[in-house]
């Protein structure tokens, strides 16, 4: 039995909306064992801010340690699993066809879960690109060094996410912020609504008419804007609000 109140006006307009944009942070991967970004340094990475690791100044002071905590994130996010957040929202984007999902996670989650239309502003840790080229690089040979080297140019190879101080692809934002401006409900799932561009997603989309969702169990800075919040986690509450669709 569902612990929450979903309002009849909110289960009207879920109803009624054809066009829907999702907006992810890490909170949705939590309940999969992904710590959230601001608590991505368990164990003996605690001693480290994001701040000081996913940086290209943190990279070329010791490329090394940057690439190994990224090696760390990657096993644990291969070991997790896709949770019911990630799967009701697969079934949100089978129900509605335009739907754009607008993710900051770079654990891939949702793609394995099965969202097809999935826009990774932050980039994704399971893909690498040269440091130097700034272009992807699939195969490279392992000589045990860390981080390894671009077989084109023998530059160090990084992981394919935006850093702290590096701009965002600007056609994923363009993307991005689109859909936030055309959709008639905006669902804002497990972020703190802190950095931006995708911050400002939420927002653009309530300047446009759009009803605005928010599902976290704490207040952020979009909780006094949105129409609905759900205080609370995204793998009880999504499939919920999906199920009465
Ligand atoms: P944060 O760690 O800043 O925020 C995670 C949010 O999820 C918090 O507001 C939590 O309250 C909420 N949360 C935790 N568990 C949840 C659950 N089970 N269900 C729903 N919500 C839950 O992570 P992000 O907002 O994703 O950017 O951070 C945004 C960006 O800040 C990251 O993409 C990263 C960082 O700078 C880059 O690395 C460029």
């Amino acid at each position: 039995m569902a612990v929450f109140e979903i309002p009849s006006k909110l289960i009207e307009a879920l109803r009624r909306v054809r066009e829907v944009a999702v907006l992810t942070g890490s909170g949705i991967s939590a309940e999969s064992g992904v710590p959230t970004f601001r608590d991505a340094r368990a164990g003996l990475w605690s001693k480290f801010r994001p701040e000081d690791l996913a940086t290209p100044e943190a990279f070329q002071r010791n490329s090394t340690l940057v690439w190994e905590w990224y090696a760390w994130r990657r096993e644990l996010v291969a070991k997790a699993q896709p949770n019911a957040g990630h799967l009701a929202l697969v079934e949100l984007e089978r129900r509605r066809p335009r739907f754009t999902l607008i993710t900051q996670n770079v654990d891939g989650l949702h793609q394995r879960a099965g969202n097809r239309k999935v826009i990774e502003l932050h980039g994704n840790i399971t893909r690498t690109k040269c440091f130097e080229e700034d272009v992807a690089v699939e195969t490279w040979t392992e000589t045990g060094e860390t981080p390894p080297r671009c077989p084109r140019c023998g530059g160090r190879l990084r992981p394919d996410v935006v850093w702290f101080g590096e701009t965002l692809s600007p056609e994923a934002v363009e993307r991005a912020v689109t859909a936030s401006r055309s959709c008639e409900l905006f669902l804002s799932v497990g972020t703190s609504t802190l950095v931006h561009p995708a911050a400002a997603l939420p927002f653009e989309a309530l300047h446009h008419g759009a009803t605005v969702v928010e599902i976290n169990p704490d207040p952020t800075p979009l909780t006094n804007h949105a129409h609905h919040v759900f205080q609370g986690l995204a793998g009880g509450i999504l499939p919920e609000l999906v199920r009465l669709w």
